[in-house]
């Protein structure tokens, strides 16, 4: 079996892309409170990020033969936290923008995106479930924001504990670029 060590560069590029849209929205939604007129930036780039999140997934099944195994030993306690929040995080990541949008309508209005164009009206305009919906967009960011934390850690550790730097797997670097570098390391 051909030994695969890094990503393909179409699940990098998306990687990263979402990565800083997604900590830049959590940040914008976190001013929302103290600067208002940010609210329909911030609805826009989320419409974004859902479409974003659907190619992210259809592109994670098409290439799912190939992507590199774990570092971590399967069956082992870090291999199934490592599942378990790479799982979390692409549900989070779907569910936390759909609540977006789900909370707009039930508040009574259209999402729309830079005003281009408007996602179709999903629930009837409702006070009660507007808040509800509001309250778990909020709860399950703060949690997309733990999660992240973690998996920054995880990646810390497999530096610090085993003296593993896993970051190359997932950098969009050209083949050439990282063929260079372990001649590098090699002297
Ligand atoms: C919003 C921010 C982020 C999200 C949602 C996210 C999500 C993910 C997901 C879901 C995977 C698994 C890929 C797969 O197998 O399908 C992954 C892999 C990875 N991420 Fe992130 N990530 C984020 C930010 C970061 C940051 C800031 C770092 C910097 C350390 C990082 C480092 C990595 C690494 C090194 C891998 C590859 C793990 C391996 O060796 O298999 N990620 N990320
Ligand atoms: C993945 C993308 C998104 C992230 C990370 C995100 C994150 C956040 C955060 C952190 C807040 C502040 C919560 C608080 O402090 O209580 C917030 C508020 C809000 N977001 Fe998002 N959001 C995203 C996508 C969306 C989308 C797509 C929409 C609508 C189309 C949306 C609509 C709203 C609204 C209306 C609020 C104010 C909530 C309230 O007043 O209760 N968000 N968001």
């Amino acid at each position: 079996m051909k030994h695969v060590s890094r990503y393909p560069i179409s699940i990098s590029l998306l990687h990263w892309l979402l990565a800083v849209a997604l900590i830049g929205n959590l940040i914008i939604g976190w001013m929302l409170d103290d600067a208002e007129n940010l609210l329909a930036l911030h609805k826009s780039i989320g419409i974004i990020i859902l479409g974003l999140v659907s190619v992210r997934l259809a592109n994670r099944l098409r290439v799912r033969r190939r992507l590199p195994p774990s570092t971590n030993r399967a069956g082992t306690p870090a291999y199934l936290v490592e599942k378990t929040v790479h799982h979390c995080l692409y549900v989070l990541m779907l569910a936390i923008p759909l609540l977006g949008w789900v909370k707009t309508n039930a508040a009574g209005h259209v999402a729309s995106c830079f005003g281009l164009f408007s996602l179709p009206t999903l629930v009837p305009k409702s006070r009660e479930l507007s808040h509800w919906l509001g309250e778990l967009h909020s709860l399950t960011a703060y949690g997309l924001a733990a999660l992240v934390g973690l998996h920054v850690l995880g990646a810390l550790a497999h530096q610090v504990l085993k003296s593993e730097n896993i970051l190359p797997r997932i950098l969009p670097l050209p083949r050439r670029v990282e063929q260079e570098v372990a001649t590098s390391k090699r002297g």
